[in-house]
């Protein structure tokens, strides 16, 4: 399905919601059944989480990382990350090298909280996504898309997802990856309700329902039902 409209920002489509509610992956699909770019906003936050960890080390735990990070006034200006597309496939570099295979670690997003509250990387990541969508059509995925970066795009969506079925998502995405270490579904439970917890109550960015998007519970339908219920939106709304 092909969009024409003249103004940039009506051909961003925002998609958010909590961890695991399956916004990547149908912001994925989306992006590829109506020939537009997925920006997964959520990337670029581990990204600069990615970074600060090079620098610093991961500590010896989440908190410590937090305490260091905040004390050290670091400029995140001066991380060499860069954010492309390269078949359409964004890719996200750290000094030149494509790190797009190592921001889904647990110890990376167990200490992501702390970057993602600081305001100077909101604003660079917002700015990457402007810029991004200045560009390109897009579909972009993460917690403030459709209240903070992109409010005036006419196309919003927010997924939600019973706490179970996200966890047991996110279960499955540890173990294909390799990274699971013996992870239990219970443990990757209360580490999605304190990230709900963390998100929803950010002082900025913070994980809210746009007052015009169109809610989806993902909890009981299959990848492509959710994706047919939004191209049916879609094309009521063109
Ligand atoms: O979508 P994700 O799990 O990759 O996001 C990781 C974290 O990044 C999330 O817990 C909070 C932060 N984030 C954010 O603050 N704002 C966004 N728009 C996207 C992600």
């Amino acid at each position: 399905m092909e969009i024409q409209k003249s103004n940039h920002l009506q051909k961003v489509i925002t998609l958010d919601g909590p961890a695991g509610s399956g916004k990547s992956t149908i912001a994925k699909m989306l992006a590829e059944e109506m020939g537009y770019y997925h920006a997964d906003s959520g990337a670029i936050y581990r990204a600069y989480t990615f970074a600060v960890i090079q620098e610093i080390g991961l500590l010896e735990s989440p908190e410590i990382f937090g305490d260091v990070f905040l004390k050290s006034n670091i400029d995140i200006e001066k991380y060499p990350i860069g954010v492309y597309f390269k078949d359409k496939t964004q890719i996200i570099e750290y000094n030149k090298q494509v790190i797009n295979d190592y921001l889904r670690t647990r110890e990376l997003t167990e200490r992501i909280k702390y970057i993602a509250d600081n305001i100077n990387v909101r604003k660079k990541v917002n700015h990457i996504l402007r810029n991004l969508a200045n560009q390109y059509p897009l579909v972009v995925d993460g917690r403030d898309m459709g209240t903070e970066v992109f409010p005036e795009s006419s196309y919003k969506f927010y997924l939600d997802a019973s706490i179970e079925v996200r966890a047991q998502r996110r279960l499955e995405e540890y173990l294909q990856s390799k990274n699971s270490h013996g992870i239990l579904l219970e443990e990757i439970k209360k580490e999605i309700q304190q990230r709900d917890e963390y998100d929803k109550n950010r002082k900025i960015g913070a994980l809210k329902i746009p007052s015009d998007a169109i809610i989806i519970d993902t909890s009981n339908l299959t990848r492509n039902m959710v994706l047919n219920l939004i191209l049916a939106y879609l094309q009521k709304k063109f």
